[in-house]
């Protein structure tokens, strides 16, 4: 089909929303190419992707706080709020870990800024790749003391794969940490990225008397206030004002930020779109240091929605009529409604609360009536959303991770990653009578990407095998099972290690391997699942011409 170009619909509408009717239904001034143009060239959308602890809570805390979006640091984790919390919520608390994934919409200058949570622990890495497919740009934050640890490390190198452009920043400058310098030869030698630093420190790190604005050559000067509750006062020097009142530190900073010059660190536009540089940024997300900076470089530098590619081979324009694709299903954020939330990612057009949608995967129509942002235990009502947006749709009981959802002209998005799992259990209900509810549970966790629900003949529905990256997916599949179900299960874990994807006419001579069993996961793939690589090995060696090959993320 032909894709929509801002000349075919210059003067067109993008989105005639057809309504549900009812209270919800809206029916909202019909919205031009112009709107959507505009209000898609404002739109900045991105993650932060860092080692847990690095500070990425903190730092959303702060850019939440610079945008005015609340008024007081530690409001944006939930810790202060008043809304019921759920079994889920507990859990998430009880554990230290965040894995309901949600955005945070706020305005700043001229742009709307869509930040992507994304779940701390390593074990839900799989969300969180889920989630780099929904933003344009990520800010890779780096602890000053540690460098880059092995989870930014992993994260890194999906952005790149997915040409995700970067902005790095050093976090914990007022802490001791490495040297300066030597944190940028880290970061080039070890993911191949130029860093062209755009502020440099003035005071070593546990020193931090502020910034060099390498683009202008002033001095931004931070003040420190109670902990870090409000916006920390900046004042801007000139660098003979600078070189009087900080003397040594500043000399030592602009020297360094001229070797860098000469070194041809400095940032370049087209150079950072392609993924070979990233702009860095030093700061103190504790202290509320270098935030501004952070959101001046996402408003100036950070990429706004552009075409999407569909699995057509052509790429949908941000100006066609609306499509979106989810990334993530929320369920049990709220005990006192059993709701289930698809976090979708606008790719075209205009979202208009009350229109009807269709669903690429099963042609069927979704209708909108509520649609939500979600962060933290904060939510509002979305009536209108533009290209970089992230809408929670609620009922969403019949999409699934992956689903593109459109108006008008279909498209279907290509399909999001799946990982290779390395840890496997059985699971199965306590009490069989409450077998209904154990297949609706394991269903939906299926269909969110909780965990992935593998089957075979010989082990039956009653007893399927759940796939994870990390261990922590069982307890939250676990958990959930018992408490939004109503079917407590057990889990077996099972000796495996690798999964290798392997086609139908192999499953008879593999399952007849020691130790080797195939199970079919959802999405119709055939998983050999082996103990070890020796293993591995060994059935290579048997059986030579099997299809036997890695998992790797689309
Ligand atoms: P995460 O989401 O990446 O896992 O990290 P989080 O923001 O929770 O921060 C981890 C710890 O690092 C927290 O300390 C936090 O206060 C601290 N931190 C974050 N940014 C900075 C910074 O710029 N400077 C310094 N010095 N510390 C920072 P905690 O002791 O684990 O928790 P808390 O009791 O302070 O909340």
């Amino acid at each position: 089909m032909p894709q929509a170009t801002q000349a075919d619909q210059a003067d067109d509408t993008v989105a005639s929303a057809p309504t549900t009717g009812g209270a919800a239904s809206a029916t909202a001034p019909d919205v031009t190419v112009d709107t959507v143009l505009t209000e898609a060239s404002r739109r900045r959308s991105f993650a932060v992707i860092s080692h847990p602890d690095a500070g990425k809570s903190t730092l959303t805390e702060a850019l939440a706080l610079h945008a005015k979006a609340i008024r007081e640091a530690g409001r944006a984790d939930g810790k202060t709020g008043k809304r019921t919390v759920s079994d889920w919520m507990d859990m998430e608390q009880a554990r230290g870990i965040s894995i309901t994934s949600a955005a945070l919409q706020f305005t700043y200058r001229d742009a709307v800024i869509n930040l992507v949570d994304t779940p701390g622990h390593a074990d839900f890495s799989e969300d969180t790749y889920r989630v780099l497919s929904a933003v344009d740009a990520a800010v890779m934050l780096v602890d000053a003391a540690k460098g880059l640890e092995a989870q930014t490390m992993k994260l890194f190198a999906v952005c790149k794969h997915r040409g995700i452009p970067l902005i790095t920043v050093i976090n914990k400058w007022d802490r001791p940490g490495k040297d300066a310098l030597e944190l940028m030869d880290e970061i080039q030698e070890r993911t191949g990225l130029v860093p062209t630093p755009l502020t440099w420190p003035v005071g070593i790190g546990g020193d931090f008397r502020g910034v060099v604005d390498r683009r202008d050559g002033r001095y931004i000067r931070f003040t420190r206030t109670d902990g870090g509750k409000t916006i920390a006062p900046e004042e801007v020097m000139t660098p003979e004002e600078a070189l009087e009142r900080e003397g040594d530190a500043w000399t030592t900073a602009t020297e360094e930020s001229e070797l860098l010059e000469a070194s041809g660190a400095d940032h370049d536009q087209e150079t950072f779109l392609a993924g070979q540089t990233t702009p860095v940024l030093f700061g103190s997300a504790v202290q509320n240091f270098g935030v501004h900076a952070l959101l001046d470089v996402l408003v100036d530098v950070a990429p706004s929605p552009a075409p999407r590619p569909t699995v057509s081979g052509t790429t949908r324009p941000v100006e066609a009529p609306f499509s979106a694709f989810v990334f993530k299903m929320q369920a049990g954020m709220d005990t006192a409604h059993r709701d289930r939330l698809a976090f979708a990612r606008i790719c075209s057009g205009v979202f208009e609360r009350g229109m009807v949608v269709t669903s690429a995967r099963t042609g069927r129509p979704f209708a909108t009536k509520y649609a939500q942002q979600v962060f933290g235990r904060e939510r509002t009502i979305v009536d209108h959303a533009y290209p970089g947006d992230v809408v929670g749709l609620v009922n969403a009981a019949n999409l699934r991770v992956g689903d593109t959802l459109y108006l008008d002209k279909s498209v279907e998005y290509p399909p999001l990653p799946t990982f290779a799992p390395e840890h496997f259990a059985v699971m199965r209900a306590k009490d069989v009578s409450r077998y209904k509810q154990f297949q609706r549970g394991v269903m939906q966790l299926g269909a969110e990407g909780v965990v992935q629900v593998l089957r075979s003949d010989l082990r039956g529905d009653q007893a399927p095998v759940l796939a994870a990256v990390g261990p922590m997916q069982f307890e939250v599949a676990e958990h959930r099972m018992a408490t939004e179900f109503n079917s407590p299960v057990t889990l077996d874990r099972l000796q495996y290690e690798i999964a290798l994807r392997t086609t139908p006419e192999w499953i008879d001579q593999l399952n007849a391997q020691l130790g080797v069993e195939v199970l079919q996961r959802e999405d119709g793939e055939h998983l050999a699942l082996f103990p070890d690589r020796w293993r591995v090995t060994s059935v290579r060696n048997r059986l030579p011409d099997a299809v036997l090959e890695p998992l790797v993320a689309t």
